[in-house]
């Protein structure tokens, strides 16, 4: 018989009843410590003391009124994302799924209105994740997510990953828009270098295309930024984010420049939901947070720590682990075995990560993880390991 809970999931058999800092409590009260904080959402860690006031005065006050009203909060949040970054102008949505979806609006309707309604291509590339809607899936393009959900959408048309050469030949008269993760995420904790970053931009302002970041899984100081595109100097024309802006409250956003978002008037998009006062007081304590310069240089710092306390867990563990790789607090082991061994004799030795495709495990710790978890988290991956290996 089918569970009560569609079972689109093959979930772990664990609990979690409660969250503290980096720590998750199980219903029979074994502490896990936390290297997934939800697939890169708990950017402050559980329970952190500032959210919880921001979301139960926000509680005590007004929930909801929808966009049919000024949002003062979504004001504030949207008037702090703009002071950031690039942006001049913010859409909130409930989910990074959503965020691909105006997104991907957003730059139609740009060359709609500039007269040329037949750019409607998004380029895209292997190994990206950009959410499960049609749209979402559609330009991913891989075959686990797209498998029985056909016909896809068209306008998509996916690249091999880090191949320049393949952009400049699929760059055309009905291109609109380049769309990529700077760091991939699902696909393996794969960045971009730098470098092709660069030749990317430069290939869409020479040739007018708008430039799409998915900075949903990246974002939000993960990699020590505020955004994972600063490290490579430059900007985004669109961006999506979700995840870590809501610090586990869902939230999304769509930050875009004046001329990009030219098409989005009155009318042409909307949500009930999107951007409500709860949402946006979490949000607005979010990013009070990330934005603190000692708080980024803290990132930067145990990213350092737990980067080169891997080097040594991988060199002790060879027949488990190839190598890491990632940036930040967004990283990644290559294993030699099943990702989902490595996954589940983590859960054994009581530390959580998650599985991602190219044979890695993801370690995507709170921001907020202290150096004394950090050795924990490695003496437990060290302990998960030798359970695997030798
Ligand atoms: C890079 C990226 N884009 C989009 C999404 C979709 O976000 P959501 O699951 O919030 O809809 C994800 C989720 O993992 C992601 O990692």
């Amino acid at each position: 018989m089918i569970p009560s809970v569609l079972p689109t999931y093959n979930r772990a058999p664990l609990t979690f009843v409660k969250g503290e800092g980096s720590w998750l409590i199980e219903a029979d009260g074994r502490r896990f410590l936390d290297l997934a904080a939800g697939i890169a959402v708990n950017a402050l860690g559980h329970a952190h003391p500032a959210l919880v006031q921001a979301l139960t005065e926000q509680a005590n006050t007004l929930w909801h009124t929808s966009n049919l009203y000024h949002i003062p909060q979504q004001e504030t949040l949207a008037d702090k994302l703009v002071e950031h970054t690039f942006a001049d102008t913010v859409f909130f949505t409930n989910s990074g799924t959503e965020t691909c979806e105006l997104a991907v609006k957003m730059a139609r309707k740009y060359w709609f209105e500039k007269g040329q309604p037949d750019r409607v291509n998004i380029l895209t590339f292997e190994g990206s994740f950009h959410g499960r809607s049609s749209a979402g899936i559609s330009a991913a393009a891989s075959e686990k997510m797209t498998k029985g959900f056909g016909p896809m959408l068209p306008g998509f048309i996916s690249l091999p990953w880090m191949d320049i050469d393949a952009v400049k030949a699929a760059i055309g008269d009905t291109t609109a828009a380049i769309l990529l993760e700077p760091v991939q995420g699902e696909g393996g904790i794969r960045p971009l270098p730098d470098e092709l970053l660069k030749d990317i931009r430069a290939l869409c302002d020479e040739h007018g295309l708008l430039l799409i970041l998915d900075e949903v899984q990246c974002g939000v100081a993960r990699t020590g930024r505020l955004f994972a595109h600063e490290w490579a100097g430059i900007t985004p024309d669109i961006m999506m984010v979700a995840k870590g802006i809501g610090g586990g409250f869902p939230l999304g956003a769509v930050l875009a420049t004046e001329d990009a978002a030219q098409g989005m008037t009155a009318g042409t998009h909307g949500s009930t939901y999107g951007g409500n006062p709860l949402a946006c007081a979490v949000g607005c304590a979010v990013m009070d947070h990330v934005t603190d310069p000692v708080f980024l240089e803290n990132v930067n710092r145990k990213a350092g720590l737990l980067r080169q306390k891997l080097e040594g867990l991988v060199a002790s563990h060879t027949e488990v682990f190839e190598s890491v790789r990632g940036s930040g607090l967004m990283l990644g082991l290559k294993c030699k075995v099943a990702p989902g061994d490595v996954v589940n004799a983590g859960y054994d030795q009581l530390i959580a990560t998650v599985p991602a495709a190219d044979n890695v495990v993801r370690l995507l710790p709170p921001l907020t993880i202290t150096d004394d978890e950090i050795a924990e988290a490695i003496s437990r991956l060290d302990a998960a390991a030798s359970q695997l290996g030798s």
